[in-house]
């Protein structure tokens, strides 16, 4: 009899209708240790905040490796789900960044959705983006990169760019669904007030995730608004280094909807207190009040 059961269970292994399940990432991302990151950080370990269920839109890419990072891990495991954007044309994405290729081309060949000129203070404009709707819509540290010196104009121009991103991104977010914004964790993002932003457009911060690229993102190679100019720039992320000292260089801002979050912390709350068991005759007292 042992020996029949045991047979059958190879025999259905073997079949293609019984094949066991995938290892995929729960909701929420797996947990990636932090060996060598920064100090704070070293040894410990943290959930990467994307899982493989979500449909996602990606605004703001500069050379695209932050999409195929998530696509060459376990975190992307439907790549129909996923569409990623630039703010550039397809020709300025590809005479700013020479690497940019190599990172389209596997989004594209696998069926993520690419467009280009997508504004993210204005996604409406973006025909293909009509009716859709994403469980996450990701912007990675934004910036207008317009070169202004001044730092108070530059904080208020590129807080103008937060707004308007957020104020867009709310018409195509899932009402459980989330706005990321990746940061640098120094002058002068810090000055930004990412926070307050997030709760002018009645979002509050859900969680503040991280952004370790050597652990969690190995692809992502970060890129200025100007471009890649290998005098100028760094391909290893040192970009995102600098300024932070000993702290956390950066963060994943994870925002949704203030009202969505009061429910979720009220159903918990319910769930944690039981309702006390009614009275024998409680139907009766209350009738008669
Ligand atoms: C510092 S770069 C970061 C690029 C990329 N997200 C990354 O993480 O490497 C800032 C990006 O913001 C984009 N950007 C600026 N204004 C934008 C807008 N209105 N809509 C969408 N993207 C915009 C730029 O084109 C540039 O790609």
């Amino acid at each position: 009899m042992g020996m029949k059961k045991k047979s059958l269970k190879k025999t259905l292994l073997a079949s293609s209708a019984f094949q066991p399940k995938p290892k995929i990432a729960k909701k929420g991302g797996p947990v990636v240790a932090q060996s060598n990151a920064p100090k704070k950080l070293k040894n410990r370990n943290v959930r990467v905040p994307y899982s493989h269920d979500e449909t996602m839109l990606l605004v703001g890419e500069g050379n695209f490796s932050f999409s195929n990072s998530l696509l060459s891990t376990i975190y992307v495991q439907a790549p129909e789900n996923m569409t990623s954007t630039s703010y550039d044309s397809e020709e300025v994405v590809h005479e700013k960044y020479p690497d940019a290729k190599s990172h389209l081309t596997p989004l594209i060949e696998s069926g993520v959705k690419v467009f280009h000129g997508v504004d993210a203070r204005d996604l409406g404009k973006t025909k293909a983006l009509k009716g859709k709707t994403f469980d996450v819509i990701v912007f990675n540290f934004p910036h207008v990169g317009l070169g202004i010196k001044d730092q108070d104009r530059n904080v208020m121009a590129n807080q103008d760019l937060i707004s308007g991103f957020f104020e867009s991104a709310l018409k195509f977010l899932k009402p459980s669904g989330e706005i990321h914004i990746a940061l640098k964790n120094s002058v002068p993002y810090t000055l930004w007030n990412i926070k307050t932003l997030g709760a002018n457009h009645g979002l509050s911060l859900r969680t503040k995730t991280p952004f370790v690229p050597e652990t969690m993102y190995p692809l992502y190679a970060h890129r200025r608004t100007i471009g890649f100019d290998e005098r100028l720039s760094t391909d290893d992320n040192e970009d995102l280094k600098r300024g932070a000292g000993d702290l956390v260089n950066c963060f994943t801002f994870a925002f949704w909807r203030k009202e969505y979050a009061q429910k979720q912390a009220e159903s918990k709350q319910k769930k944690k207190k039981p309702a006390p068991t009614p009275k024998k005759d409680a139907e009766y007292q209350s009738d008669s009040e």
